[in-house]
Order: structure tokens, then sequence, then C-alpha cells
């Protein structure tokens, strides 16, 4: 289990050494999630279109290591961007990865661009 949480790691836009192409804009769903892989890791990546934002995280939700955070609805509590895991419904910030409304669980975050019409996903590894 550790050994699966520990391919999950924040990367910040500064520490990108590599911007991996996902697919063009148009291949991803508006204002819901998809998954992508990436070396060993699945990735979620949003096309929150409604605020005209794209977000990516861990695909693996941390409560019971289920990989399906790309298939949760997206939306906002408080103004924040989050995404809610389809199985129990915790909220985590698509800015930063910390747990909403009480959850204390954390997941990674990844920066996302569009350029040309194709999106990337930044990895430090
Ligand atoms: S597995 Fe995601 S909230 Fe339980």
């Amino acid at each position: 289990m550790q050994e699966i949480l520990s391919r999950y790691e924040t990367v910040t836009e500064d520490a990108v050494n590599e911007w991996f192409r996902v697919g063009e804009a148009t291949d991803f769903p508006e204002n819901s999630g998809a998954c992508i892989k990436y070396k060993n890791k699945q990735i979620a990546v949003y096309n929150f279109s409604r605020i005209g934002k794209w977000y990516a995280t861990q695909n693996l939700c941390p409560h019971k290591m289920e990989m399906v955070l790309s298939l949760g609805m997206i939306g906002d509590k408080d103004d924040i961007p989050k995404v809610a895991c389809p199985m129990h419904k915790k909220n985590f910030s698509l800015e930063d990865g910390s747990g909403l409304g009480g959850n204390d669980l954390k997941i990674a975050t990844y920066p996302v661009k569009i350029e040309n019409g194709n999106v990337y996903i930044g990895f430090s590894d």
C-alpha cells in the first residue's frame, strides 16, 4: 500500500522536468475527469470547462486505495474546485489536493498546460 502511495507526489510548476502530452483538449470530456497513464502512475485529468481550468491529480483515492478519482464528480466547495470520490464521497481540493470537509487525507496534484490544442501534464521524474 505504502509502495503505491509513494509513487504519487505533488509536482509544482517550478519542479517540472517533463511536460508529457496526454492528448488533444477535445479528447477530454467537459466538466469531468479522464484517466491517463504516465510510467507506473494513473493520473486523473479534469477539464473543468465551467470555470475554464484544467487540473490533474493522482487517480488513486487514498481512503480505500481505489483507482477511481477520475470518475468522481467535480464541483466546488466554498469556492474551492474539488473532486468527490465516487466510492464514499470524500472531497479533495483540485488546487492543492488537500482533503475538504474534515477529511484529513491528501492527494498529489500536477500542473497542466494547454498548448496549440494539446494537453500536457508536468512531471518531475
Ligand atoms: S475510496 Fe474514495 S472515498 Fe472511499
